[in-house]
């Protein structure tokens, strides 16, 4: 059976074709993305409006690609799945429409899926896949998330941020040090040159003995000790704030995520969102782990920010699951806003369905 995947709740255009076996994990063929990360940049964030027009150019021609690449046809596939939320209500459209076209056309089925969802299960396609149950730190620009992830559908929320999520964090200390949007990356790079300890910045929530996260006062105090060094800083001073930023960021996800392993009882940890692709993260997170006897699961590098093959592949486990998709024509509809926790899919008709 294949799954083809398809992704547009933000800012890049997603799509992938997954093959499902009756048993074990399913098997990425290929996938296709655009990221109009470029486009945005002049704005200094993602428009909207501007999103959802790029999709809908990209959306076909990906699926194209994907289809090359694997060496198959519109016709092999066998189910077509597709971001629901949340994310952007004109972005998701864009797919939600695609996918139940496309599927309508094929007289296949279609299924909706949940984006944070895509991202806690997007290990299993590396190299070094999760078993589950597993604690999942999902860092990304618009969620920070700790998860009790039993399996596929069976999720408890443990904690989260109350104001930014970790990526926004990144991006808006990245934004008031010059560095153009989304900064996550280009503020780590920067940090390469400097010292951590430069700065005392705060490690907000550190002691809340809770697992929940706050990052809105951290870009506050930035912008303060930014402030403080003038109009023209030196290019070390700079490169000093973005170390001491990102060591503050990393300290409190790396605390809570070990907290979360330990409340839980749990062994394995899950590091998904672009958030996931930060070095210092991944390197204290395994140092931290292997210090304790825990497993740290990634997915694969290009496979850390958003994309199709995420929600091919959470579509493929939750088929395996017998999770039924929606059959026929149908009215769509997308969920901006849609707690992960519920655990449930909404199909197409309104109608709850548990994998
Ligand atoms: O999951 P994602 O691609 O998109 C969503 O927000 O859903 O995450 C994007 C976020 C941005 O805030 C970006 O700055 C951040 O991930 N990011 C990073 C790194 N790479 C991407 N943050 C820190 N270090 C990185 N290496
Ligand atoms: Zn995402």
């Amino acid at each position: 059976m294949l799954v083809l995947g398809v992704e547009s709740s933000c800012d890049e255009t997603g799509v992938a074709l997954v093959e499902v076996p009756q048993l074990g994990t399913p098997r990425l063929l290929a996938h296709a993305l655009h990221t109009q990360v470029q486009m945005h940049a002049d704005y200094g964030g993602v428009v909207p409006e501007l999103a959802s027009r790029d999709h809908i150019r990209r959306v076909v021609p990906l699926t194209r690609a994907v289809l090359r690449d694997s060496q198959r046809s519109l016709s092999d596939v066998d189910v077509v799945a597709f971001t629901q939320g949340p994310g952007l209500a004109g972005a998701l459209l864009v797919g939600a429409g695609y996918a139940a076209a496309l599927a309508t056309a094929l007289n296949k089925p279609w299924m909706g899926i949940h984006h944070l969802e895509g991202h806690l299960l997007s290990p299993f396609l590396s190299s070094d896949p999760p078993a589950f149950p597993f604690v999942a730190l999902l860092v990304s620009g618009g969620h920070t998330q700790l998860m009790h992830v039993r399996d596929v559908g069976d999720y408890e929320l443990l904690g989260e941020t109350v104001d930014d999520a970790a990526g926004e964090a990144f991006d808006k200390c990245a934004k008031l040090l010059g560095l153009p949007y989304p900064g996550g990356a280009a503020l780590s790079l920067l940090a390469q040159d400097g010292d951590l300890r430069a700065f005392a910045l705060p490690r907000p929530l550190l002691h809340s003995g809770d697992l929940d996260f706050s990052f809105a006062g951290l870009k506050t105090a930035v912008m303060n000790q930014w402030r403080k060094l003038g109009p023209d800083p030196s290019p070390q001073a700079r490169a000093n704030l973005a170390a001491s930023a990102q060591a503050a960021i990393v300290e409190v996800l790396v605390a809570k995520s070990l907290q979360a392993l330990k409340v839980t009882g749990l062994q394995r940890l899950v590091v998904a969102g672009g958030v996931g692709a930060n070095g210092p993260l991944r390197a204290q997170l395994n140092a931290q782990a292997q210090k304790r006897g825990h497993r740290v699961h990634y997915p694969e590098l290009s496979l850390c920010s958003d994309n199709g093959a995420m929600i091919a592949l959470a579509g493929a486990m939750r088929l395996q699951r017998g999770c039924v998709p929606q059959a026929g024509p149908g009215c769509f509809e997308v969920l901006p806003r849609w707690p992960l926790a519920s655990s449930t899919v909404v199909n197409p008709s309104g109608q709850e369905v548990q994998p």
